[in-house]
């Protein structure tokens, strides 16, 4: 399945909002949105939801964590041809709230690769950004951990850090795919993070934690369609 750009990518987190038949409703509601705007829009549900949300949409779902083990005797762990079996495309690799250290980076997109999994990988800062863009990833999504959760949008609040992870990025692989996240809500957060170059964001509560996720992810898509 083709991620096309700009992409929104939802973060289901671990909200109550979003597991289960909840979670089914944001990802039908995405893929309704995106039929009708065009924009891709990806789901990141919990592993426990990747069949169900995969089976019943045609939208891009990924996992948000795998853990880089080979099949075998292991236990607890997300195997990457598991998520893939199950039907996801993709997986977060290193999100702020899942931080790895940068050889477990490095093995995890190997092994996502080796599962034919898209990796968006997650940085904190733009040198962090830079260095894991070093290992080729398909996607890194620049995150400050500060605006996680608060509403405030990294692409207003801080356009002059995205400017410089993306070039940092762009410097290092200019084969990534630059997205950026924390705090996106409107269509306006949208808008501003592509003029800043990158080619989609990373969200969550804005989306999730809304009381119409629908409604939230028309205007956002409408706003990256006129940025095409
Ligand atoms: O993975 C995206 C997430 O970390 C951003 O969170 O709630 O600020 O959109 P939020």
């Amino acid at each position: 399945m083709k991620i096309t750009l700009p992409v929104i990518v939802v973060n289901f987190k671990t909200y109550t909002e979003s597991i289960g038949e909840k979670g089914l409703k944001i990802a039908k509601a995405a893929e309704e949105i995106s039929n009708n705007t065009g924009i891709c829009i990806v789901v990141a549900p919990q592993h426990t939801d990747i069949r169900l949300i995969a089976n019943q949409v045609n939208i891009p779902v990924f996992a948000q964590h795998i853990d880089p083990y080979a099949p075998g005797s292991h236990t607890g762990y997300i195997l990457p041809e598991a998520v893939a079996e199950a039907g996801a495309v993709g997986t977060l690799i290193n999100h702020s709230e899942h931080r790895l250290i940068l050889a477990d980076i490095d093995e995890t997109i190997r092994r996502a690769k080796e599962a034919k999994l898209k990796t968006i990988a997650c940085s904190n800062n733009p040198e962090v950004s830079a260095s894991i863009c070093a290992l080729s990833p398909d996607f890194c999504a620049y995150e400050p951990p500060d605006l996680i959760g608060t509403g405030i949008s990294v692409s207003t609040a801080k356009p002059e850090v995205v400017t410089k992870a993306v070039e940092l990025m762009q410097k290092i692989n200019p084969q990534v795919i630059p997205l950026c996240g924390a705090g996106i809500s409107t269509g306006k957060d949208v808008t501003a993070a592509i003029k800043l170059n990158t080619k989609g964001v990373l969200l969550a509560s804005g989306v999730v934690k809304a009381k119409d996720p629908k409604a939230v992810l028309k205007e956002m898509a409408e706003a990256a369609q006129k940025t095409l």
